[in-house]
């Protein structure tokens, strides 16, 4: 069977934003910008997107696009011995499980939305509300929701499936986005928030935020997660990877920085004295805990009615980024077992969907329901349930170490030339410009120099509880 190729540049653009663009965007940076220097931080983020975050994902997809492959089937063709295989087979076996960890996290989002719409409001924004909810029965009437709709989107395939559902919900994302910005700048003291976001503070960025700003970056643009190696092989040859590359980076940008505009005004006018270093760091308790007291709030001025409004509009703009970030990651492991064993996309879906279904529900019941994994191990001094545990291992440790043996294999195993000469295909002014030297240049030497540092550091940290850092 013919693989499937998105229909154009602009649908492997919106397929791969939206994978892209997740509650990191939306919650995570707004907060983790405001607390370390505002404008400051913004321009090292943006910095840190293109200057060591594009190549990367130039990597990725040119990677993809060559090979015609899944990341497993590419580092095996290319890679040619057992060690790259390896490689390929962690490249599979991350995404599979981070998808495990999403899906608990976007069943939460949508329960909120639903919530929201249901009229109950006030019991979210309630003192224990989020505990008493992760632990309940009707989180799995949620769950199947959520399942169906993945799969649904995933069942369509390439071109009916991912890119239609990219190109309905990320413009309706970005008006959205836009929407709430808009009503947020209306509220009194929103402009308090703006400032602390845009006013450059440069003495805040220490090395710890610098560190926490670049792995942001990295991991929110989906990087070494074998996503963009996936969406990369149904690229057509004639699109301009380059071109490609920057748009989605430019995106997601956007994106963080309009959030930005949208969740500080919110806290600001909520309490304008408040203290932004007592603010959670955390997206999960931001979203869960914080978020839902802010939107009752707003009752006062447009009534219940109008704040479960608010609320279940900002709800549904989350689902839908988390929702084209779930089947980006999901289809990573669907298209290997398409690829590797020549099953039909609704066979690898279903038996994929299984075990996630099993391994997601287990996480789902590891805050407290089942004493056996929410209290699995202790490791680097902490408890450890289930969850925390594949949050762990795969998105904090072995993300950075995946795209340190992502940049040596691309430069030293497949080559710089074979690199230069898929990118330049759709590309003609590629060869020969300093984008081209920068780009096999920092491949080679400073970015994986980087990621294996932050791999140690990550390692010695969260599994010994010794930052070698900071
Ligand atoms: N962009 C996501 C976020 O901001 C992080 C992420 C990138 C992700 N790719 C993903 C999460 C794929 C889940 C699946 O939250």
């Amino acid at each position: 069977m013919k693989r499937e190729q998105f229909s154009s540049s602009l649908g492997f653009v919106l397929a791969a934003a939206g994978s892209a663009v997740g509650i990191g965007n939306l919650v995570a940076f707004p907060v983790m910008a405001s607390k370390n220097g505002g404008a400051a931080f913004l321009i090292m983020y943006a910095f840190f997107v293109f200057f060591i975050c594009l190549p990367v994902m130039l990597a990725e997809m040119s990677l993809g696009r060559h090979t015609r492959q899944n990341p497993l089937g590419a580092y095996t063709e290319i890679g040619q011995n057992r060690a790259w295989r390896t490689v390929g087979w962690m490249s599979v076996i991350t995404p599979f499980m981070i998808g495990v960890f999403y899906l608990v996290i976007t069943v939460w989002i949508f329960g909120y939305l639903a919530k929201s719409i249901m009229g109950q409001l006030n019991e979210l924004a309630g003192p224990d509300s989020f505990g008493v909810f992760i632990n309940s029965n009707e989180l799995f009437v949620y769950m199947v929701v959520v399942i169906g709709l993945t799969f649904l989107i995933l069942q369509g395939g390439v071109k009916q499936g991912i890119e239609k559902a990219s190109r309905i919900l990320m413009p309706m994302l970005f008006i959205m986005l836009i929407a709430l910005v808009i009503y947020v700048m209306t509220l009194d003291n929103a402009m308090l928030g703006v400032k602390f976001f845009l006013i450059p503070e440069f003495d805040k960025l220490t090395g710890k935020v610098l560190n926490g700003a670049l792995a942001q970056a990295f991991f929110s643009l989906s990087l070494a997660m074998g996503i963009l190696i996936t969406y990369g092989s149904y690229i057509q040859k004639n699109n301009n990877i380059v071109h490609a590359g920057k748009m989605v980076a430019g995106l997601s940008v956007l994106v963080a920085c309009c959030s930005g505009l949208l969740i500080l005004p919110a806290v600001f006018s909520f309490n304008p004295d408040i203290q932004l270093s007592t603010l959670s760091e955390s997206s999960i308790s931001m979203i869960f805990t914080f978020l839902p007291k802010i939107f009752l709030a707003m009752q006062a001025d447009i009534g219940y009615f109008g704040a479960s409004f608010i609320a279940g509009f900002f709800f549904l703009l989350v689902f839908f980024a988390a929702l084209t970030s779930l089947v980006s990651i999901i289809e990573v492991p669907v298209a290997s077992l398409m690829d590797g064993k020549g099953v039909s996309r609704r066979t690898a879906l279903y038996s994929l969907g299984a075990v996630m279904i099993l391994l997601s529900v287990i996480s789902a019941l590891s805050f407290g329901r089942v004493e056996m994994f929410s209290n699995l191990l202790s490791y680097g001094g902490v408890n450890k349930s289930f969850f925390d545990l594949v949050y762990d291992i795969f998105y904090e440790t072995i993300l950075p170490l995946n795209g340190f043996l992502l940049c040596l294999f691309v430069i030293y195993r497949w080559k710089k030339h074979n690199l230069d000469a898929e990118i330049s295909q759709g590309n003609s002014t590629f060869a020969g410009s300093l984008l081209q030297k920068y780009v096999n240049f920092s491949l080679g030497t400073f970015i994986p120099l980087i990621l294996a540092v932050i791999f140690v550091n990550t390692v010695s940290t969260i599994f010994f509880g010794k930052n070698l850092l900071f």
